[in-house]
């Protein structure tokens, strides 16, 4: 595996593989490998003729900049992580070749990035996704782009924007991985104390406490939340948002006919963490609840 730094590379090493029609699958990332952004390489892996994973920690995403400071830079290990999946080109551009000089412009989609995270994080942090990743497809023209289910709201706002502007790249979104009492993998989480870490499985228990009322038959999402709610405060987390929304507009639902998104988003300690799950009436397995995400239609 190579790892590559600038565009005029990254197009020259993509050139002789497109001519030939072999795809190429991109998996963008802020790098500090977890079983997450592996299980993402291994996906675009199986699929892809050609597989690139960017590394760059995108500091237009980021509000606070002593998160930004503290975004852990392992870039050794990752390469060697990569490498170790078959990964053909690492693509670790710098700060300036991604924003040189007199950059400025934007890539903002409204509406989707508004609520949640957005709301919380400000505005600038989706634009920020959005502006990197609309350059990364540029640079690397993927055919298919690999995205989380993790981060749920990015991956929505992502399709969107392949639609509106007509990208010519197919967005996989794959599962969450999880540690066994549930957590979600985060590069944060190597962040939590010894305490935190253990309260923090309650996100997860929180979440299927809401599949688990829908299963029992409760359509209302108002008592589904209050169950999750309780699961939260039994570990003493507050919630900074905890919702039950739509798939594909992400506005609150007022019922739970069929599948829908609850989210939720909390500080344990300094760290902030975030997680989701979608919930469908009849409970299926997590492999086709990423196909759906995949399918789900994207009109507001
Ligand atoms: P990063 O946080 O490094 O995540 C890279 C990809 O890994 C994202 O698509 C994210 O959803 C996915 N991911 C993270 N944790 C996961 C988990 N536990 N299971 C499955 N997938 C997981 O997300 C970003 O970087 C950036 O915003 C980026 C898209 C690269 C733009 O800068």
């Amino acid at each position: 595996m190579k790892t590559i730094t600038t565009v005029a590379e990254i197009r020259a090493a993509l050139l002789e593989p497109k001519r030939a029609g072999q795809t190429i699958g991109l998996v963008p990332t802020m790098g500090a490998f977890h079983e997450g952004h592996l299980s993402l390489m291994r996906r675009a892996r199986a699929q892809c003729d050609v597989v690139v994973v960017s590394l760059f920690v995108n500091p237009s995403q980021f509000n606070d900049p002593a998160d930004l400071a503290a975004y852990p830079r392992e870039a050794e290990r990752d390469a060697s992580l990569a490498g170790a999946i078959g990964v053909d080109h690492l693509f670790a551009p710098a700060v300036e070749e991604v924003y040189p000089p007199g950059f400025a412009t934007t890539v903002a989609v409204a509406g989707l990035t508004e609520t949640l995270e957005g709301r919380h994080r400000g505005r600038a942090h989706f634009d920020g996704v959005s502006t990197v990743v609309t350059k990364l497809f540029n640079m690397v023209g993927p055919d298919v782009a690999y995205f989380g289910q993790k981060d749920a709201q990015q991956a929505l706002v992502i399709r969107r924007l392949v639609r509106d502007l007509d990208l010519p790249v197919r967005i996989e979104v794959c599962p969450t991985i999880r540690e066994p009492d549930g957590l979600a993998l985060s590069s944060r989480n190597a962040r939590l104390s010894p305490d935190d870490r253990a309260r923090a499985a309650a996100l997860h228990r929180a979440l299927d406490a809401v599949q688990q009322a829908v299963t029992a038959g409760e359509r209302d999402p108002a008592p589904a939340r209050l169950a999750a709610l309780a699961a939260l405060r039994a570990a003493q987390i507050e919630p900074e948002y905890f919702e039950l929304v739509s798939t594909h507009t992400l506005a609150p639902v007022e019922r739970i006919d069929g599948e829908v998104l609850a989210v939720v988003a909390a500080h344990l300690g300094a760290t902030r963490l975030i997680d989701n799950q979608l919930i469908h009436p009849s409970p299926i397995p997590d492999r086709e609840v990423a196909t759906l995400m995949t399918a789900a239609p994207t009109a507001a």
